[in-house]
């Protein structure tokens, strides 16, 4: 079977306290890479303290929307340093969530276009959250286009998608695929070119069904494959190795 990349997680998160070392140790079983994405300060340590600790892992650094108020006033140079260590191959996740918002828009705004200057200033990928935000997201990356990254747990339209990837940028889907209603999902899978595809969890959440609502764990990747490869007519397994290569390219290229 090929060995899974999984380019969004996040093994710091608290529902994998108990566990965390189990999980870590049986998933190189299946997975042969993971991107564990920050949120916050903290959270970008303690995804690089896991890259330390598991030669599989690796870290993308950024803050996340939810985390963009009341930021310490030297949070972009931080960010910046935490981006410089070895295993930091992306910033992120950062983006617009109008879903919650947890922070004011114009603050995430500001918070999300910093961050995405930075990335282009450093040469690293960006891995975008877009939740309801479409048109002030696209607004922003219209303007930094070119762009590499990708938009993660892809929720737009195909005509979206075709933008996206006419910026440059890489489509990332997950567990979503399987869920009841996810004929949207499943036309931008149909429609997504295979060699900007990327494949992803968001563990602990988006477990794709039978296990949607559990806590999800890099190997279920194989389900929510399983699906797009029967919307683009592939076997399983080239889907999981395409995607992989994909990733390795766009995460890995210059380590
Ligand atoms: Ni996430």
């Amino acid at each position: 079977m090929e060995k899974i990349f999984d380019s969004h997680a996040h093994y710091d998160d608290e529902r994998f306290d108990e566990d965390r070392q189990q999980v870590l140790e049986a998933l190189r079983q299946d997975v042969c890479a993971v991107i564990n994405c920050a949120s916050d300060l903290e959270s970008a340590r303690c995804s690089l303290d896991l890259a330390e600790k598991y030669d599989y892992i690796y870290a993308a650094v950024g803050i996340h929307p939810h985390e963009a108020a009341q930021l310490p006033a030297d949070w972009l140079g931080q960010v910046e340093k935490l981006a410089g260590e070895e295993k930091a191959v992306a910033i992120g996740e950062i983006g617009l969530d109008y879903h919650y918002d947890f922070c004011p828009r114009d603050i995430q705004k500001q918070v999300f276009a910093a961050q995405v200057e930075l990335a282009k200033k450093l040469n690293l990928p960006i891995i975008v959250h877009d939740r309801e935000a479409h048109g002030d997201m696209y607004e922003i990356l219209r303007k930094y286009a070119p762009l590499a990254g990708v938009v993660h747990c892809f929720s737009g339209s195909a005509e979206l998608a075709r933008e996206t990837v006419s910026m440059g940028m890489h489509i990332g889907l997950g567990g979503a695929v399987t869920f009841k209603n996810a004929r949207v999902p499943l036309e931008v899978a149909q429609f997504v070119p295979m060699e900007r595809l990327l494949l992803e969890t968001d563990a602990p959440y988006m477990a794709p069904v039978p296990f949607r609502g559990k806590r999800c764990d890099s190997s279920h990747i194989r389900i929510t494959a399983e699906k797009i490869a029967q919307v683009k007519g592939v076997t399983t397994d080239e889907l999981i190795a395409r995607a992989r290569e994909n990733a390795e390219k766009l995460f890995l290229g210059k380590k």
